[in-house]
């Protein structure tokens, strides 16, 4: 199959309506969403839902969330309540997943058995608009290969599905970086299952009975069920050894200076730290107080430290605080919690 590429905005009006074609056709679109790109498919077409998981090579247990154009059409597929409209309000669209019971509608392909379904309406105009145009909700999980880091630029789509989908849209790059913040909700109780940019604090604004799946932070114990199927999965992780050093504990610029001298390894460093280097092969991560854009260019990163051949990779251990978390917790799977310093040896 040959793979189209097409660079759009929401007013590429005959692009736009020949992927809802596609959508509506039972086929697979790369789409972008304000997070990573998206692996569209009809939410409603059973077979094409299934397909998502075969072009991804997606575990068979691990629901997709469906997208949708105004939080209103959650109606539709989900059994809503007064909490859901309070979140949209203030989040929606937008980086925000919320899981309430499923509508008969939503096949089990989408949901893989459960009797939840993950909601989102997502900010970026270009997808807003496909929903629009194909008329049906659109399920899409990150148009990443499992086990590969979520794509934030088309082209990481295109490395990943060329030959497998026959189109994708590309929007430029994802202004947030990282995948939706996922929660469980009920009428009145929030469980946060995957951190992303709209924080717990945030959270803890609209609802005041907020708590922390284990797993955000914590291996899954062996035997232990994790919420969000997601969640128990190896998630990405690089080539390279990562290790994430604890700055409060090791004085980085120069513990990572004596790594290089006796092996091959590259430094995300913090972009005030790169004159402090000479020839060390660096990945700089931008300001070491602009979370947004360590969250932007992290999985960029992730994917170029793995054509970079190189042994191990150090990087500051990201705090827990605020928006900080979502990178805190894509960086303890990917380095399977090697964490240097302080009460962690
Ligand atoms: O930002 C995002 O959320 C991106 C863009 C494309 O919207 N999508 C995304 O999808 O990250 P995916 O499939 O890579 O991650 C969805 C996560 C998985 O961890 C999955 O297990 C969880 O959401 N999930 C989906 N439905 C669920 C359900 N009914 N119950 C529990 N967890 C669910
Ligand atoms: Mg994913």
């Amino acid at each position: 199959m040959k793979t189209e590429v097409f660079r759009v905005t929401e007013k590429s009006d005959i692009i736009l309506r020949r992927a809802a074609e596609l959508i509506c056709s039972g086929s697979l679109v790369g789409i972008p969403t304000e997070t990573v790109y998206g692996l569209g498919a009809n939410a409603f077409d059973r077979d094409a839902c299934l397909d998502i998981f075969k072009a991804k090579g997606r575990p068979a247990d691990n629901p997709l969330i469906v997208h949708i154009a105004e939080p209103e059409d959650a109606e539709k597929i989900a059994y809503t309540n007064s909490l859901y409209y309070k979140l949209a309000e203030r989040f929606m669209p937008g980086p925000l997943t919320v899981i309430m019971p499923k509508r008969d509608i939503i096949p089990d392909s989408v949901t893989a058995g459960l009797d939840t379904v993950a909601i989102r309406c997502p900010k970026n105009k270009v997808a807003n608009q496909l929903i629009r145009l194909s008329g049906v909700p659109i399920a899409a999980p990150s148009a990443n290969r499992s086990g590969m880091p979520s794509p934030t630029s088309a082209s990481h789509v295109f490395k990943d599905m060329d030959g497998i989908i026959p189109m994708i849209l590309d929007g430029g790059e994802c202004e947030v970086g990282v995948e939706s913040t996922v929660i469980s909700i009920t009428e009145d109780s929030i469980i946060l299952l995957r951190p992303g940019q709209v924080t717990l604090e945030m959270l803890k604004e609209i609802c005041d009975n907020v708590t922390v799946s284990s797993a955000v932070t914590e291996e899954l114990k062996p035997g232990e069920k994790a919420l969000s199927p997601g969640m128990k999965y190896k998630h990405y992780a690089p080539r390279a050894d990562l290790y994430l050093v604890d700055d409060r504990y090791i004085d980085f610029v120069s513990f990572t200076k004596e790594k290089h001298r006796m092996e091959k390894c590259a430094v995300m460093c913090y972009d005030e730290e790169i004159e402090k280097y000479t020839d060390e092969i660096l990945l700089p991560v931008g300001g070491e107080r602009d979370i947004k854009e360590q969250t932007k260019r992290l999985f960029d990163i992730l994917r170029r430290a793995d054509d970079m051949g190189v042994c191990t990779i150090y990087a500051h251990l990201p705090s827990k605080d605020g928006e900080a978390l979502a990178i805190y917790n894509r960086m303890i799977r990917a380095c399977a919690h090697r964490i240097l310093g302080g009460e962690n040896g």
